[in-house]
């Protein structure tokens, strides 16, 4: 099946059927949220926070993404790849943020980027947008702007602020990004935006009514146990999942319950006796060799890799 494009996505929305959308930030995860059939998934800058423990998204590199949204999009083979702009790479000027883009869609091949701010990106935006770089915009609460908001709260509360969010809608639109995300804003306001809108809006603590919802993944799969944000909901408890199978492991390990024979190797007992009664390397290689009547194939005398070697396997679609 081939990816999803933005005008797919649009359709969806004309249609109005919901787009479901989730962060991702590493192989094994893509795959699986791929799997599961969701049709687009946001390389966020959110990585800084859940995945490499910092306070904020400030501190995010434009390396950091790339290397990302590499894994996410080895991962994936449906979905739509979003990678965000990081803080510093779009702020200066548009041809800063064209050089950000650039590299991210050269390096990683996602399908998308995306940036925060309304009108004072849409310059940004349609330079992109004309230089054939879907860009996916994002307004109401822009993490990145979290030294100036005051903290993570709800935007577009007052007749002015409201009115300012729609204006930023419109010029993104205008733009011509594909779709924007609403982050933190009322659920009213929301709906007005998207009755508004010909692109698809895509909500995160924003209510029912946008065309779309994303969400952190580690924040609906519980990785979080002690922290969930009031717009989220544990789907998993992974966290608690994951600390039950490391403690169920350690507990296995000292007690000498893992490995078993299942998780182990066999050699051929002669080989071990040889060993055992101080026979030199050579000859013990010479009985491998007798005992199992291959030739090793590799210089490390180790032969081929067996079927239990680790590869990074591929997911089962569907
Ligand atoms: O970085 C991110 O995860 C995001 C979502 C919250 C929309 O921007």
């Amino acid at each position: 099946m081939p990816r999803v494009t933005p005008d797919q996505l649009r359709q969806m929305k004309a249609r109005g059927e919901r787009i479901p959308m989730l962060t991702a930030y590493d192989y094994p995860t893509a795959q699986i949220l791929d799997a599961a059939g969701l049709p687009i998934l946001l390389v966020g800058d959110s990585m800084g926070m859940v995945v490499l423990g910092y306070p904020t998204t400030l501190p995010v590199t434009v390396d950091d993404i790339i290397r990302h949204a590499q894994a996410v999009v080895r991962g994936t083979e449906h979905a739509l790849i979003v990678a965000d702009l990081p803080f510093g790479a779009f702020q200066v000027s548009p041809e800063d943020t064209m050089r950000a883009a650039i590299r991210i869609m050269k390096e990683a091949q996602p399908q998308a980027v995306k940036l925060e701010g309304g009108r004072r990106v849409a310059a940004s935006v349609r330079a992109l947008t004309e230089a054939g770089i879907p860009v996916m915009g994002h307004v109401g609460l822009t993490p990145q702007s979290v030294n100036a908001t005051g903290g993570w709260r709800v935007q577009g509360k007052t007749e002015q602020t409201a009115r300012a969010l729609l204006d930023d809608v419109a010029a993104l639109e205008d733009a011509g990004a594909f779709a924007v995300v609403l982050e933190l804003v009322p659920a009213e306001l929301a709906r007005l935006v998207t009755e508004r809108a010909s692109i698809p809006t895509i909500g995160i603590g924003s209510g029912l009514f946008c065309d779309g919802e994303v969400q952190v993944v580690h924040d609906i799969m519980g990785l979080f146990p002690d922290f969930t944000p009031r717009h989220t909901r544990h789907y998993a408890e992974l966290g608690a999942a994951m600390r039950e199978a490391a403690q169920a492991y350690a507990a296995d390990v000292r007690e000498r319950k893992f490995p078993t024979a299942a998780q182990s190797a066999k050699i051929d007992p002669a080989v071990i006796e040889a060993l055992r009664a101080g026979d030199s390397a050579g000859s013990a290689e010479s009985t491998e060799s007798a005992a199992s009547g291959n030739t090793p194939a590799s210089a490390d005398g180790q032969g081929e890799p067996e079927a239990d070697g680790y590869a990074p396997p591929r997911a089962k679609k569907g």
